[in-house]
């Protein structure tokens, strides 16, 4: 298997960014293939820390970075994003950065909207990062997006920005707001048109060219499959497919490329917005893991909820994604504890379920049965060996993996690159 892909099979937020940056590495082409600027990896290199949301990891290791057409592109957020990655040292040209010219952009009216309707929503809103990614990914399949080709045909782009403005004006009316002002939206992807289209191709052929060539590609998957769009807990989700499939068809590859499945998974659960989240903790250890793992998210600098593992939602996870290995993050988190508690299936009305049930309210409803084990005092951060690690964390994570059906891959001990031990080489088994 030569290539990789990364996803999260939790809520998102698992640790993805220093994986992804320590594979990134060894890979020749890191795609990403889902998602937007909702997204916020943080790689720590050197001591130095670089946030990203929607560059691929690759960019900072200099390793070719595609954007797939999978992705929902701010062409204003990119610009600010590389002006900001730049400015930390790293060059970005059109030779490592590649985007595909049929990713459809998410502009300012999909902010808007994605606002108007969750302010109208109150205590039933999604808690969405605000970014226009729901919006976009609507039009998109409505089949009336603009996409970065549409930049190179700015002649006959009124007529479609017309139809796209009229679908608008429509919703926009309904919350009491004013009409698009087309003259200054043209105006706006005028004046961007040239910096995308330095970066824009037919990335799918570029991406065959680079597999003849026998590179190793890494596709980096962006928040994590409970919030994918049909298997994860609709309607509070995103409105992308995060599954490891999504790889294939977000980058214009077969689904014979993605090669070993890596599943990131944090030793304990966190989410950030709204929904059901059976194991979550409202007490002083929520508080602790919180703090101790830095739990607030990198795009919106929201609050995480905290709670304990739940192998009941990894297990489902590895399976809907086919998860060849996990890697486990964050474990020097929870060092210190007296007990730590696995939630090994749910009780609801009166039936044990060893799955996630469909429907909101029954997921809402859903009561975690716990195991418990004893944890462990001694300090697990900065290990590089399983020989390292206390006696009882290795209890933990063999008890992990009998649970979710599936191996451990690696551990990752703390955010520097160095600080992982290495079970399964994704890129040779
Ligand atoms: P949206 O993707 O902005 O539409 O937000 C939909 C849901 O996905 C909300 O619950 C967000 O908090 C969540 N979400 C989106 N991106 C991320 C991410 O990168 N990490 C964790 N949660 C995310």
């Amino acid at each position: 298997m030569a290539n990789v892909t990364v996803i999260g099979a939790q809520w998102g937020d698992e640790g993805k960014g220093k994986i992804v940056d320590w594979l990134a590495s060894r890979a020749d082409a890191v795609v990403r293939f889902q998602g937007g600027h909702n997204a916020g990896h943080t790689l720590v290199i050197d001591g130095k820390t670089y946030k990203l949301s929607l560059l691929p990891s690759g960019i900072v290791s200099g390793t070719l970075s595609v954007i797939g057409n999978g992705v929902v592109l701010d062409p204003w957020a990119l610009r600010d994003e590389v002006a900001k990655v730049e400015g930390q040292g790293v060059s970005i040209t059109d030779e490592n950065l590649a985007i595909a010219d049929n990713c459809p952009l998410i502009l300012p009216l999909h902010r808007d909207l994605d606002g108007l309707r969750e302010t109208a929503a109150g205590k039933g809103k999604i808690g969405t990062t605000g970014r226009g990614i729901g919006p976009a990914y609507e039009d998109k399949v409505g089949r009336r997006a603009i996409r970065v080709c549409d930049l190179a045909h700015l002649d006959t782009l009124e007529p479609q920005l017309d139809r796209l403005c009229a679908h608008h004006d429509a919703l926009r009316a309904g919350f009491g707001q004013p009409p698009v002002d087309r003259a200054a939206l043209l105006e706006e992807l005028r004046e961007i048109a040239p910096f995308v289209l330095r970066f824009a191709q037919p990335v799918w052929k570029r991406l065959k060219k680079v597999r003849r060539a026998g590179a190793k590609i890494l596709f980096e998957g962006a928040q994590g499959v409970l919030l994918d769009v049909d298997h994860g807990t609709y309607p509070f989700v995103t409105s992308s497919n995060t599954v490891s499939g999504t790889a294939a068809s977000g980058s214009g590859l077969g689904p014979n490329s993605t090669g070993f499945v890596l599943g990131i998974v944090k030793a304990y659960t966190t989410r950030v917005g709204s929904g059901p989240f059976p194991t979550e903790l409202e007490d002083d250890i929520g508080q602790r893991l919180g703090e101790r793992g830095h739990e607030f998210g990198t795009v919106t600098g929201r609050k995480r909820r905290v709670g304990w593992f739940d192998a009941v939602l990894v297990r489902q996870s590895c399976a809907i994604s086919g998860v060849t290995g996990i890697a486990l993050t964050k474990i020097d988190v929870l060092d210190g504890l007296e007990r730590v508690k696995i939630c090994t299936g749910y009780r609801l009305r009166g039936k044990v379920y060893d799955y996630l049930p469909s429907h909101a309210a029954d997921q809402a409803d859903c009561e975690p049965i716990y195991e418990e084990m004893p944890g462990w005092s001694e300090s697990t951060a900065g290990a590089r060996s399983y020989a390292d690690l206390p006696a009882n964390a290795i209890k933990y994570i063999q008890r992990i993996q009998e649970l979710i059906e599936c191996p451990v891959a690696l551990v990752s001990t703390s955010p520097e690159r160095d600080d992982t031990i290495l079970m399964r080489d994704p890129f040779v088994d």
